[in-house]
């Protein structure tokens, strides 16, 4: 594989119930390489954000968790690495679709449908983060969806064609492990500048609803901790964590 950090080890499970579940008993028994990834064949329960249900099918989709060490990252920058992961989901979906976005905060998106979710679950020690579990399901092969909760999409829905499983799994570490990289290396400005411009909606006016009010407004961007920018007409912006906003249209 030609990666430098990720994917250098890849456990293969033929049966867990969730490879997030899975990765953190790991690092909490023993040392595991930065890097590896944990790589699920069937998932029987697969976590989502929010305790929801992560659905895939038996051995159709790519679910797995990236063991990571980013002691180089200070607690309050920790979005940076969400960043990085999304960008290097969207390199690699781009080969193959257009209109990929990223829906706030970390969803993968083509078109108005998600094809990829992420759960990235920290552990700190004294201030810093002695491990992060990444855990990325995106949907390759699967045909037709049971729940149609998040808008799932596949690759296979998309374009009509059957993907080998094992082939695009390193391609995908490969994008991933190169904005990685760029992170370790500092190149912050980069991601930053990157992930805004991949933004789902940048700067298109929709309706958004918060605690407070309804109103048009426009994403306009995301602050230094990760907080969703909103522009509203009177040029007042608003800066939000998750689910503080829902857009409506
Ligand atoms: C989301 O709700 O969008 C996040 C979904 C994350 C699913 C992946 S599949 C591999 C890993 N193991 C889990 O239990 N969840 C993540």
């Amino acid at each position: 594989m030609k990666t430098s950090v990720i994917g250098r080890t890849v456990v293969l499970l033929e049966r867990v119930a969730s490879t997030n579940n899975y990765a953190t008993s790991q690092v909490r028994e023993n040392e595991v390489e930065e890097g590896t990834v944990f790589l699920a064949v069937n998932q029987t329960s697969g976590r989502g954000q929010q305790s929801n249900r992560w659905e895939s099918e038996d051995g159709k989709n790519l679910t797995f968790s990236i063991v990571l060490h980013p002691d180089f990252l200070e607690i309050k920058d920790q979005f940076l690495l969400s960043k990085a992961v999304c960008l290097g989901i969207d390199a690699f979906l781009r080969k193959y679709v257009d209109q990929v976005s990223i829906k706030w905060p970390n969803d993968i998106y083509v078109g108005n449908k998600k094809i990829c979710g992420i759960l990235i679950e920290n552990a700190i020690m004294n201030g810093r983060f002695s491990s992060s579990v990444v855990g990325i399901g995106l949907n390759i092969n699967q045909a037709t969806f049971v729940s149609d909760a998040p808008n799932p999409v596949s690759l296979f829905q998309l374009t009509g064609q059957t993907f080998d499983l094992k082939a695009v799994l390193q391609e995908l570490l490969e994008q991933i492990d190169r904005y990685y990289c760029q992170l370790i290396d500092g190149n912050v400005g980069e991601i930053n500048r990157l992930f805004e411009a991949k933004l789902f909606r940048l700067n298109s006016w929709h309706t958004f609803r918060d605690e407070n009010h309804e109103y048009r407004g426009r994403i306009i961007g995301v602050n230094e901790i990760g907080q969703l920018k909103v522009e509203e007409e009177s040029g007042l912006v608003n800066e939000y964590h998750f689910k503080e906003v829902s857009y409506l249209i």
